[in-house]
């Protein structure tokens, strides 16, 4: 049985806050091998946070895209914590981790995107294999392929094999089906096109079971400790 690959999906965010600093944190500390984060641009700075409207993780009110960088900046996001920055997101991973950036709508700015990881990449030491950016918005992929190909893309998928074939035309790293939606059929489907694929949300073990049995080759889960100690005591005793 392969290693499922643990990313903890929003940071451990069924230990912390979604999306913030310590959700971040708690991943590293629980073993996880990535996260995945989303994002929104705003006055040409990138946000963490995974609703375009604030109500339901933070004390504020309205649509992120459309507030002031000051005020969303000023709201508590869960026990304190602020709306993190991407780069502060990176800054503290400190290459200890991979990232996976979710680009959240059509306008959240790839170049921006690119920008941030080139600099990383050229400034601190990572490498562009230590990312992976992904969006339902696929348009948005191609124009990140298009700017630098050797950061690898993956492809959200909502629906089927259609999108595969996109994940293959457009040379991404990989494709992330939702829990629902996979079948052996799709998971064999990706890996004949080349192409590695990643399950969310997985949160309890039967469905972690189930999916390192499918031969799924990672999974998005708010739990990253379950999976960590799926792969010690069962997988890898
Ligand atoms: O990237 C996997 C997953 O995060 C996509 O869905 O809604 O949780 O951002 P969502
Ligand atoms: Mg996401």
């Amino acid at each position: 049985m392969k290693k499922l690959l643990c990313i903890a999906h929003r940071g451990a965010s069924g230990h912390e806050p979604e999306n913030t600093l310590s959700a971040i944190e708690k991943a590293q500390v629980l073993g996880a091998d990535w996260i995945e984060v989303d994002v929104y641009a705003v006055e040409r700075e990138l946000l963490v946070i995974h609703d375009l409207k604030l109500e339901r993780t933070t004390n504020g009110k309205g649509i992120v895209t459309e507030q002031p960088l000051s005020y969303l900046r000023s709201l508590d996001a869960g026990k304190g914590q602020r709306i993190p920055f991407l780069w502060e997101v990176i800054d503290l991973v400190d290459k200890r981790m991979g990232i996976n950036v979710e680009l959240k709508d059509e306008k959240t700015g790839g170049g921006a995107v690119v920008s941030l990881i080139d600099e990383f990449v050229g400034r601190c030491g990572w490498s562009y294999e230590q990312f992976i950016v992904s969006s339902f918005h696929h348009d948005q992929l191609v124009k990140i392929r298009r700017l630098r190909p050797e950061i690898p893309i993956g492809v959200l998928v909502d629906k089927s094999i259609s999108d595969t074939r996109l994940g293959e035309d457009l040379g991404a790293y990989s494709v992330h089906f939702r829990l629902k939606g996979v079948n052996r059929a799709l998971v064999c489907d990706a890996h004949r096109r080349g192409l590695k694929v990643f399950v969310f949300t997985v949160n309890n073990l039967k469905d972690i079971k189930r999916m390192s049995v499918m031969e799924v080759d990672g999974v998005f889960t708010d739990y990253p400790d379950r999976v960590v100690s799926f792969q010690k005591d069962i997988a890898f005793p």
